[in-house]
């Protein structure tokens, strides 16, 4: 394997890691030999992966990982998770990582910007697992942290001025970290991070029926199961 590869390491520093751990432990210890695991975002699926690759070292478990981003591809490329894609598979099941996560298991994804390709897999999986720790537990979401909405970077007015309508008080172009300019996604896109006056059960689909929108980072009404880590 490439030296650039072997040297890739989890950029930032990861929050609860003991509690984070243990989520991610759990995850690791459902993996079964020929499984075809969906892999969401974030560092505490880092952590699972971690734990995964052990397994596959230790039992020689043959799995296939069908990564949310270039980010997870290239740590499965580092641990040895042979990766495939969803032109060859659909995933077994999933595990993924939120930001939010309210009493009805409605979530909000996609700080990292991937929730388009996050939530093509998350409903495309049989059983999704999402992986978060007692921060991210809140009673409504979208109260601290933003709708983020994936826009075709021609339609941003217009989309912007159609969120308006449907109930977005706030809707501003998310901004690149360190450097000028927007964030753009992997799909060549840009995020525009939103605040509603009521996230209702139509929300997203009144988000996504805007023209120019590619998806949101909001799940309503998945079918989920949501492993929490208590906190340090
Ligand atoms: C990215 C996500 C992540 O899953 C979310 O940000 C969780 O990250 P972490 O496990 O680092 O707290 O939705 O789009």
């Amino acid at each position: 394997m490439s030296d650039l590869i072997k040297d890739l390491q989890w950029s930032g520093t990861i929050t609860n890691v003991t509690g984070k751990q243990k989520v991610a432990s759990q995850i690791a210890a459902m993996v079964k030999d020929g499984d075809v695991l969906g892999v969401g975002s974030g560092s505490t699926v880092y952590l699972a992966l971690l734990a995964i690759a052990e397994r596959i070292r230790t039992e020689k478990l043959n799995i296939l990982a069908i990564p949310t981003s270039l980010e997870i591809s290239m740590f499965c490329a580092k641990l040895g998770i042979p990766l495939t894609s969803t032109f060859e598979h659909t995933p077994g099941w999933l595990f993924d990582g939120a930001d939010e996560v309210d009493p009805n298991n409605w979530l909000i994804k996609g700080r990292g910007g991937a929730m388009f390709k996050e939530k093509l897999l998350i409903s495309s999986s049989a059983v999704n697992y999402i992986i978060v720790d007692e921060s991210k537990m809140v009673q409504k979401i979208n109260t601290n942290f933003p709708v983020p909405v994936e826009v075709f970077p021609q339609a941003l007015l217009h989309v912007s001025a159609e969120l308006r309508k449907i109930g977005a008080n706030d809707a501003s172009i998310r901004p690149a970290k360190g450097k000028d300019g927007p964030v753009i996604t992997e799909n060549n896109n840009m995020v525009l991070d939103c605040y509603f006056d009521n996230v209702s059960d139509s929300l997203e689909r009144d988000i996504k029926s805007i023209t120019g929108v590619i998806e949101s980072g909001l799940f309503i009404g998945y079918d989920l199961n949501i492993l929490v880590a208590a906190n340090e």
